[in-house]
């Protein structure tokens, strides 16, 4: 792999940022300082050192997780389980972390993963990645609101949302059942959403992620890596 690339892969910063490293000469491998960014370098038997320092290679990992309620998503917390403990030991590699977050009570699809530029990709707003949630409303959600989802909400008077796509599914015993799709991610931005239209959010889960779906098989709780397929799928967001 070209050394540009696997130093910025393993998070030295931008292509940019990792040419300078190289430029000033704070990168070894087998022991010989290496100047050109394009060096093929394979970190599984080299040894490479960056700013004096040796680094660990670890492939990355790429975990598919249907998270529980009542588990947070961080990588550690004081008082409560996390997202991260939820994966075995014999999984578990240095720098794994969640691909955004959803809340503690909000169950569903959750990367998991060591990569940081594919994350940034991922939740860099111009990239607009689609998430899908599947949600239960306390009262009846109309046509008018999928109106008013759809010509952009706004909440806490002045934070306009995109165009969202909201699907009404059922209403049955005075809670409806619905489908949103948003393509950013403002902090507990479905909740809020309809909180804007004055009802409220009782189950919360994701089903999609861009180009990952959670399958059925899937039991909440557990998670699993990304298939060939599904990483495929990720291709545009790998840089
Ligand atoms: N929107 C929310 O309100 N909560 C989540 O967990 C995710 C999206």
């Amino acid at each position: 792999m070209r050394l540009d690339k696997l130093l910025s892969e393993l998070g030295f910063g931008s292509r940019n940022q990792v040419k300078q490293l190289i430029k000033r000469k704070q990168v070894q491998v087998n022991g010989e300082i290496i100047l050109s960014d394009g060096y093929n370098v394979d970190p599984q038997i080299q040894t490479l050192i960056v700013k004096g320092k040796q680094i660990t290679y670890h492939s990355h990992r790429y975990y598919l997780l249907n998270k529980p309620a009542g588990v947070v998503s961080a990588v550690s917390d004081a008082e409560n389980q996390t997202v991260i403990d939820l994966i075995a030991k014999e999984d578990q590699v240095e720098g794994l972390f969640p691909v955004g977050r959803l809340d503690r009570d909000t169950e569903g699809l959750l990367l998991i993963t060591n990569n940081g530029q594919l994350a940034h990709q991922l939740l860099v707003p111009k990239k607009h990645v689609v998430k899908v949630y599947e949600a239960s409303v306390n009262e009846e959600v109309t046509e008018e609101d999928v109106g008013t989802f759809a010509s952009g909400i706004i909440f806490h008077g002045d934070i306009r949302c995109k165009p969202a796509e909201l699907t009404l599914l059922e209403h049955r015993d005075g809670t409806s059942y619905v489908r949103l799709a948003i393509s950013e991610g403002k902090f507990h931005q479905v909740k809020k959403m309809f909180l804007a239209v004055g009802k409220k959010v009782t189950y919360l889960k994701r089903i999609e992620m861009g180009p990952l779906k959670l399958d059925s098989e899937l039991a909440v709780g557990s998670y699993r890596s990304l298939n060939a397929e599904e990483l495929m799928r990720l291709a545009p967001y790998f840089k």
